[in-house]
């Protein structure tokens, strides 16, 4: 089996996750790609914490440009987040030596997609991004792939898990902003700058990009109307709930009149909506379109694990590029039905 050697740039709460998970899912991920899926290099600024991976026979750079550019590697994948700096420099790195990329980072992508996009192309080589919007739901495969026969109307939804997960837990436990950011913080779902998520920037990053997929509209981050939950006090989401409503951050973006207007804003939602029944670190989008109708999509939108799944299936993707096989190789065995009497449930 031809390998496919991947170059890991940011070893966070994601990188390690992804690390790990290409390990653990080696021999489906061959199935599935036709490749044997490695990481052969990793860049981190700190060597000495220990993430409990096992980095046997894994070159470590200390400067990602350098991994970018190492013939030790197919794939670069930038998990340092950031719309410039290291990150930047990698991606446009990489993409220059004709090394394919998969990137979370959305802020990057809000800022910068266009001309990596086609800088890409020019290259020849893929720039993937499903992890870069709503965490480990496969949003951008349903708008990309899923909906070609389709004109879509609406996109909108919950697209930070750490402000649903603050809003949550000052609703339900009656904690103040300032513990539940700590905590969502903590648990690896807020930005290394925590102000991009309570002010609404990092769904606005988001959106920027969901937008581009649904209208086919250049991305734009600039044109998004920003508002975030800094300001929301407890008294707002205990008035809401007296008026049978709960307070939730939302990224619109709405087609009319030709033209595709984007904002995101603290919004009231009735409480027997199915919007406000998304709680806790959960992402939810909504896309209306014209043949499928309404489509609704929920799932985790933050934290190691999910995200690391949605940039393994961008790395699998990238992977298979050359001979995806249909159905993969089975790896698992079927076994005859057993047979059963009727029942009574
Ligand atoms: N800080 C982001 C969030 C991480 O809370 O949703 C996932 O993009």
């Amino acid at each position: 089996t031809q390998s496919f050697r991947l170059g890991v740039a940011g070893l966070g709460t994601v990188g390690a996750a992804v690390v790990r998970m290409i390990a653990r899912r080696a021999e489906a991920l061959a199935a599935a790609t036709g490749r044997e899926i490695r990481v052969t290099a990793v860049s981190s600024r700190d060597r000495t914490r220990d993430r409990g991976l096992d980095m046997a026979g894994v070159t470590w750079f200390d400067d990602p440009v350098a991994l970018a550019g190492s013939g030790e590697v197919d794939c670069v994948v930038e998990l340092i987040g950031g719309s410039e700096g290291a990150a930047k420099a990698v991606v446009e790195a990489a993409i220059a030596a004709g090394k394919h990329v998969v990137t979370a980072n959305k802020a990057l992508l809000a800022r910068h997609g266009a001309a990596l996009a086609k800088a890409a192309e020019e290259r020849g080589v893929a720039l993937a991004f499903e992890a870069s919007a709503a965490g480990g739901i496969p949003v951008v495969k349903a708008l990309r792939e899923g909906l070609p026969g389709n004109a879509v109307s609406r996109v909108y939804g919950i697209l930070n898990g750490t402000c649903n997960y603050i809003l949550t837990r000052m609703e339900l436990e009656g904690l103040t902003f300032e513990d539940c950011l700590k905590d969502a913080q903590a648990l690896g779902y807020a930005e290394a700058d925590p102000t991009f998520d309570i002010e609404g920037f990092d769904t606005a990053h988001k959106l920027a990009i969901l937008t581009s997929l649904a209208f086919g509209t250049e991305i734009d981050a600039d044109g998004v109307s920003v508002e975030g939950i800094s300001a929301i006090q407890p008294l707002d989401l205990t008035m809401a709930k007296e008026l049978g409503y709960r307070i939730k951050l939302l990224g619109v973006a709405q087609l009319s009149d030709g033209g595709v207007e984007q904002r995101v804003h603290p919004t009231m939602v009735p409480k027997s909506s199915s919007i406000a029944q998304v709680m806790g670190v959960t992402n939810a989008v909504t896309i209306d379109a014209d043949a499928v109708g309404e489509l609704t999509l929920i799932g985790p939108g933050a934290g190691g694990e999910a995200t690391a799944s949605a940039v393994v299936a961008d790395i699998a993707d990238v992977a298979a590029r050359i001979v995806r096989p249909t159905f993969g190789r089975p790896t698992t065995r079927l076994r005859p039905a057993s047979r059963v009497e009727m029942q009574r449930h």
